[in-house]
């Protein structure tokens, strides 16, 4: 039986994997905070990936407005600790399955004239805070010797957790309008879809650096107008500018994933409204 080791297991994406992992009778040692708190050096010191196959990290900084203001605690969590976990690995001989974010790409898309999806080995370089603490992460990991699947996912939501889709199921239920972003473009990732996908790339061998989101692309206001619609809600949404809504964090305007390297080997990606109708089927209430 394989044996995983589940670090971040509460999250969102490591929710969709302690489910999946049930699923698949694969034998789980669920890592919380209370036994690894990635900010603490001593914390890190103690942990050991001895008798597993793999260890799946799903611990993050994920407060991408907050990493502005603590990107060293962010570079702690996201960039350094990820080394001390692959050197962890690399010893006990596990392989080690992270994820980065699409943030560590500058949003301008791949290509000089229309952008166009960026590729697993476009250059990166992040506009943020929490970008660059991922991008730290990902070096990391390659230094660290280990057997690794690294996955670059974005716009994560689930029926589980803090994310757009559950917060605009909220708004666009009790309200009578509201405006969302249009100028910002990407692929939605279910979580499950990105925990499964995942999976089955590390149980058909693949290793280095992969994309994995939903298929297709929209913009914030295209994935709000899903998620009303999935529950026959009558909010008028209307689009706004990016430069309406300032936040701490610059977001990249164009962060749409290649995602041909992960499809060759699994097969096409589930597309977003698919996905998104699936979870709204299931939404847990916020
Ligand atoms: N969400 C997205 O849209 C998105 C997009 C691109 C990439 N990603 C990446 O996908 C991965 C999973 O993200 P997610 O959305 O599932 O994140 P999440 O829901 O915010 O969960 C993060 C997890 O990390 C744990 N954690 C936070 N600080 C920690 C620390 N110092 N030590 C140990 N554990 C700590 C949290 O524990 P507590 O619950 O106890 O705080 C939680 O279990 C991350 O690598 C993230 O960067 C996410």
């Amino acid at each position: 039986m394989t044996h995983a080791i589940l670090i971040g297991h509460d999250g969102m994406v490591g929710t969709a994997f302690t489910k999946l992992f049930e699923n698949e009778g694969v034998k789980v040692t669920a890592v919380g905070m209370d036994t690894l708190d990635l900010a603490d050096p001593d914390s890190l010191a103690r942990f050991t990936a001895a008798g597993a196959d793999v260890v799946v990290c799903c611990a993050a900084y994920t407060n991408v407005d907050g990493a502005e203001e603590n990107e060293t605690l962010a570079t702690q969590i996201n960039g350094e600790a990820v080394g001390v976990i692959g050197k962890r690995c690399a010893e006990a001989g596990a392989t080690l399955i992270h994820f980065s974010t699409d943030y560590v790409f500058d949003g301008s898309g791949f290509g000089d004239a229309e952008p166009e999806p960026y590729p697993v080995d476009a250059p990166i370089a992040p506009v943020n805070a929490y970008g660059r603490s991922k991008a730290v992460g990902e070096a990391a990991l390659r230094e660290s010797g280990a057997d690794h699947l690294l996955v670059r996912t974005s716009w994560v939501y689930a029926p589980w957790g803090q994310n757009f889709v559950r917060t605009m199921a909220k708004l666009t239920a009790e309200r009578d309008e509201l405006k969302v972003v249009d100028d910002q473009r990407g692929r939605p990732t279910s979580a499950e879809h990105l925990a499964r996908t995942s999976w089955a790339l590390y149980q058909k061998g693949a290793r280095g650096t992969f994309h994995v989101t939903d298929g297709g692309e929209c913009t914030w206001h295209g994935l709000a107008e899903a998620v009303r619609d999935a529950q026959g809600a009558e909010c008028a949404i209307a689009k706004c500018t990016t430069d309406e809504f300032p936040r701490p964090a610059k977001r990249p305007p164009y962060s749409v994933l290649d995602l041909s390297g992960a499809e060759a080997i699994v097969g096409s990606m589930t597309d977003w409204r698919r996905n998104v109708a699936d979870v709204m089927a299931r939404l847990e209430p916020v």
